[in-house]
């Protein structure tokens, strides 16, 4: 990178880091910016300054990895760094930019691609240029935080009608199986996770590994029985690649979360996560975060009544083409 550029980062990441505090405290400092596909993008204002800076990277996800069942195969995603003069107007130079850049990317051209940009959920400006551009509002990263009072190691939390909660070991394979599939199926209704040949075997290895553990982060609740919903966590141990999202700090995440549609609205949903945050709180969790779909109209009602309030929404194209 050359020295005016990266003179104009460091410059540009110091406004932005006092711009994301005074929108949402809970965002972290802006990230040095990773290494991209091709050079930083720059966009200029009138006087020749530079007004804003982002770098496509490129992922390919291959297809014995689970990851290639939340989105599509290659993924471009604009990291940019906008520091606020005019955020809408910088934001449309720099998406025009990434627009050509991938027009120039072979990879970038097929149908299983996703051009995202990742906005905090709380900054307005750009989102006008977000919407003009072709992306779409998709994925929220949600955040709790951990509550002032903290509830002590004597807090039991609510439960629900005739629902027992237990951690889940390697004789609840078949059942955690079939509820993990569930779930995505449904969340496929939202343009989110892509069916793969290799979606029920890699679901069902991780599960294996997951449930044969000493410590399990995986709860069923059961009603009469049988299994009536599933909650599956990361303590901070494992979270680590979702806790730069962040100031907070440790952070937990919230990985799967689940009702028998037979079930739902009898309070089986809140009595797990009840459950879950009872421990996250004494064992001093800042925050925990989670991925919902914006347009899932069960989630955000859910997530919100449950301590949870948007940090991240990814805007996304699908495929990358469609960015305009
Ligand atoms: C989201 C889900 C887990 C909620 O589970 P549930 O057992 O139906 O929820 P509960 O009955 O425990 O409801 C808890 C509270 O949230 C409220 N709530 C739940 N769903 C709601 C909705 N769609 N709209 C408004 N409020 C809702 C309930 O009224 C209740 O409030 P209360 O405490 O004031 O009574 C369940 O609907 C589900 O499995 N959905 C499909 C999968 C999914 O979307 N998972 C989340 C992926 S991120």
């Amino acid at each position: 990178m050359p020295w005016v550029v990266r003179d104009a980062v460091r410059d540009i990441n110091r406004t932005v880091a006092r711009r994301w505090q005074a929108i949402d405290p809970l965002l972290p400092d802006p990230a040095a910016l990773p290494n991209g596909c091709g050079a930083p993008l720059v966009v200029n204002d009138d006087h020749g300054r530079v007004a804003g800076l982002g770098v496509c990277v490129h992922h390919h996800i291959s297809a014995d990895s689970l990851n290639q069942t939340w989105g599509a195969a290659d993924r471009f995603t604009l990291v940019p760094r906008l520091p606020g003069q005019d955020v809408e107007a910088s934001a449309g130079l720099l998406l025009v930019q990434w627009r050509d850049h991938l027009a120039g990317v072979g990879a970038a051209r097929g149908t299983d691609t996703s051009a995202t940009v990742v906005w905090p959920s709380q900054d307005i400006t750009g989102i006008q240029a977000l919407l003009r551009h072709g992306l779409q509002p998709r994925t929220v990263i949600a955040a709790r935080l951990r509550p002032q009072a903290p509830n002590g190691p004597r807090f039991v939390p609510r439960g629900a009608y005739g629902v027992t909660i237990r951690p889940a070991g390697p004789a609840d394979e078949v059942q955690v199986l079939d509820l993990e599939l569930q779930l995505i199926r449904y969340d496929m209704h939202f343009g989110g996770p892509v069916w793969r040949p290799a979606t029920a075997r890699l679901v069902r290895e991780e599960i294996h590994g997951s449930l044969t553990r000493q410590a399990t982060w995986t709860w069923l609740a059961e009603r009469a029985g049988g299994a009536a919903g599933l909650l599956v966590a990361q303590p901070p141990e494992e979270a680590g690649w979702i806790a730069g999202m962040t100031c907070a700090s440790p952070a937990a995440y919230l990985q799967t979360m689940f009702v028998d549609p037979a079930e739902r609205g009898t309070g089986i949903g809140a009595a797990l996560v009840r459950y879950l945050h009872a421990q996250l709180d004494a064992s001093g969790v800042a925050v925990t975060l989670l991925h919902h779909s914006q347009v899932n109209p069960l989630s955000a009602p859910f997530w919100y009544r449950m301590g949870y309030r948007p940090l991240w929404t990814s805007w996304e194209a699908r495929p990358a083409s469609a960015l305009r």
